[in-house]
């Protein structure tokens, strides 16, 4: 079997490249791994041409090396950049982004192409895409096909399905080859299966090294996660049929150090009864204990998540089973069914506009995850370690920390709402994290466990506490202004000056989702929060949304601003950022007597010095 896929090792791309015999170099920026997987495709595609393709993480290459590039013949770089935040790179392509915007190197015959992901909900869509494609450029290097870009908030998928039908082509004419035809089945791993491998040798949703979880060890980070026990989890919903969970992590003795606007990061754990249901379906006995090892002996990856492991663990620690599968996944799976089944899912993930409508009409409107694919289409019968090799892995969720250290130094706290709809045909969907996380209440003593690590984020408090500070959160962006203003609270009680604190708050109902209305009513009582504006939704015959409550008084906060105040946005509600941005340059021309580009420029200015933050976890 010929090894389509490999990563980089930690040094010298370039090397890898010529040993292997590789000429497709595909790096990618992901936080959240959809970008990975993208290149990993990228990758896969490029033996269809004739070509041979390798993944890598700039934050494990010297990206000063591409230069170098030019020394293989038919080279190409593909770059897969999800924008993160406002216009920032990915955690993993920092570095490379610093360096970047620097460089002055030749990149003269070096080919590339870009596929940018991004949220077309934020300001800053497709920023990182839209820099590397310039700059790229400006250092000499020649694009073989235009900036690709997928929006999250549409259909990621079909974008970017979309741009490669075009790309592929591009890059046969550029590079003169040819497509050699469809390649499916391909595998990547091969399976090994033990029938008594000791537990201590297997792993148990640790996310890499063995036993860590029976045996912690500071400092704990995304590989290392702490166990944090769950002190409290109480509901902060007063009436409705949604939930909202008030937790506390336990960070005792952790050495875990955190600051308010950090993120906490939680690895969930699937729900048993789609992992038992796929076990049925497939009728495999899920404590097998198995491994599956990249079949590229050189792979720096030689398994796609912790091994040996069971099929339990791994569909319920490791593997994404609940999201929608991709096209590629379905194609693959295809293979596996009769002449009737396979001819429904190749009509449904071909390039036809008709095919991508099915595609949205049958996977995303009815949200169809893995088991409902399988459940639907009982001809498909692939063998679990396929099914387990394609799907995306697992990802730790993050929340905004909604409390200060500062008051609270051994417990960390959030604020989440517990994701729970049905699609039209009445299949329920639960989100994974909040769903699992709900069932972690302390029972009698005993206190639940869940992995967890900080990561540390650039949503702060100004430096000086003279500075006002105005914070916008409806819903759970509430959260880190919680931490917020608990700091204020005890810099005051410290005895230091501290400016104008203002919160501008929205829910649906005073009665049902007011969060934290006694705290709240509380810091505005003492004087903590110089003044609170509450918006209620849906109390009244008409929306009344933060932004609003913001024009509303766009003098007291035009004031505000003026003394060189910072503003905070926080909240996942749709467009709100957007419309807070723009209720704002309303109060700069309006209350500041500014022209509407002096005011864009304002705001832009406010975003570099950090004095205009907005924190997209929710
Ligand atoms: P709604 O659901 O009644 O429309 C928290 O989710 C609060 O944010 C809710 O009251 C919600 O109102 C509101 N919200 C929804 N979209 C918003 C937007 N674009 N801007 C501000 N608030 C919004």
């Amino acid at each position: 079997v010929q090894p389509m896929q490999d990563r980089a090792s930690n040094t010298g791309f370039i090397e890898k490249l010529k040993s292997s015999g590789r000429n497709v170099i595909v790096f990618y920026g992901s936080q959240t791994g959809t970008a990975e997987e993208f290149a990993g495709r990228l990758a896969k595609d490029a033996t269809c041409y004739g070509m041979k393709g390798m993944v890598a993480d700039p934050e494990e290459c010297e990206m000063e090396d591409l230069v170098k590039l030019k020394e293989i013949d038919n080279a190409l770089a593909i770059f897969c950049m999800a924008t993160y935040g406002e216009g920032d790179p990915t955690d993993n392509a920092q570095e490379f982004y610093d360096w970047l915007q620097n460089a002055d190197s030749d990149l003269t015959g070096i080919k590339f192409a870009i596929f940018g992901l991004g949220n077309k909900t934020y300001e800053h869509f497709n920023a990182m895409g839209e820099f590397m494609d310039k700059k790229l450029e400006e250092l000499g290097a020649e694009r073989i096909y235009e900036l690709g870009s997928g929006d999250d908030d549409g259909n990621i998928e079909e974008d970017f399905v979309t741009w490669k039908e075009k790309f592929w082509p591009a890059v046969c004419e550029h590079f003169g080859v040819e497509a050699t035809g469809d390649q499916f089945n391909i595998r990547q791993y091969s399976l090994t299966t033990y029938d008594d491998l000791l537990k201590e040798k297997t792993y148990s949703g640790e996310i890499a090294r063995l036993g860590s979880f029976r045996n912690q060890k500071p400092p704990y980070d995304a590989k290392n996660p702490y166990l944090a026990p769950v002190n409290v989890n109480r509901e902060l919903h007063k009436g409705g049929d949604r939930s909202c969970m008030h937790i506390e992590f336990d960070i005792t003795g952790s050495k875990i150090r955190y600051e308010a606007g950090d993120h906490v990061a939680v690895y969930p754990v699937n729900n048993q009864d789609i992992v038992n249901r796929i076990g049925k379906r497939l009728n495999v006995d899920l404590d097998q204990v198995f491994t599956l090892t990249n079949v590229d002996e050189e792979a720096s990856k030689k398994h796609p998540f912790p091994c040996p492991t069971t099929y339990r663990t791994a569909l319920s620690h490791y593997l994404d089973i609940t999201s929608m599968p991709r096209t590629h996944i379905l194609r693959e799976l295809a293979e596996y069914g009769n002449e009737k089944d396979k001819e429904f899912i190749v009509k449904m993930t071909s390039s036809s506009p008709e095919s991508k409508a099915s595609y949205s009409d049958w996977i995303i409107k009815d949200h169809r995850n893995i088991l409902a694919v399988l459940e639907s289409l009982p001809s498909l019968m692939p063998p679990i370690d396929h099914l387990l090799e394609l799907l995306p892995r697992l990802q730790a969720r993050y929340y905004s920390i909604s409390s200060s250290p500062k008051i609270h130094p051994t417990s960390i706290h959030i604020t989440a709402v517990i994701v729970q709809y049905n699609t039209r045909t009445g299949r329920e969907v639960e989100g994974v994290a909040t769903n699992w996380l709900a069932l972690k209440k302390p029972d009698n003593g005993i206190k639940y466990q869940v992995p967890i690590y900080v990561r540390k984020s650039q949503f702060r408090l100004p430096f000086k506490t003279n500075t006002p500070v105005i914070m916008i959160g409806p819903g759970t962006g509430l959260a880190p202004f919680r931490g917020f203003i608990q700091e204020r609270q005890f810099v005051r009680k410290d005895g230091k000056t501290v400016g104008d604190t203002v919160l501008f708050y929205g829910c649906r109902h005073k009665a049902q989702d007011f969060l934290y209305e006694d705290e709240l009513n509380d810091y505005q009582n003492d004087g903590t929060l110089t003044k609170m504006h509450v918006a209620f939704s849906r109390d009244g015959p008409n929306k009344v949304y933060v932004q609003h409550l913001l024009g509303n008084n766009k003098e007291e906060v035009w004031k505000m601003l003026d003394a060189g105040g910072h503003i905070y946005v926080c909240g996942d509600a749709r467009n709100m950022a957007r419309d807070v941005h723009d209720t704002l340059l309303k109060v700069l021309t309006e209350c500041g007597g500014m022209e509407q580009q002096v005011a864009v420029d304002y705001i832009k200015k406010m975003q570099s010095k950090g004095r205009y933050s907005c924190d997209i976890n929710g």
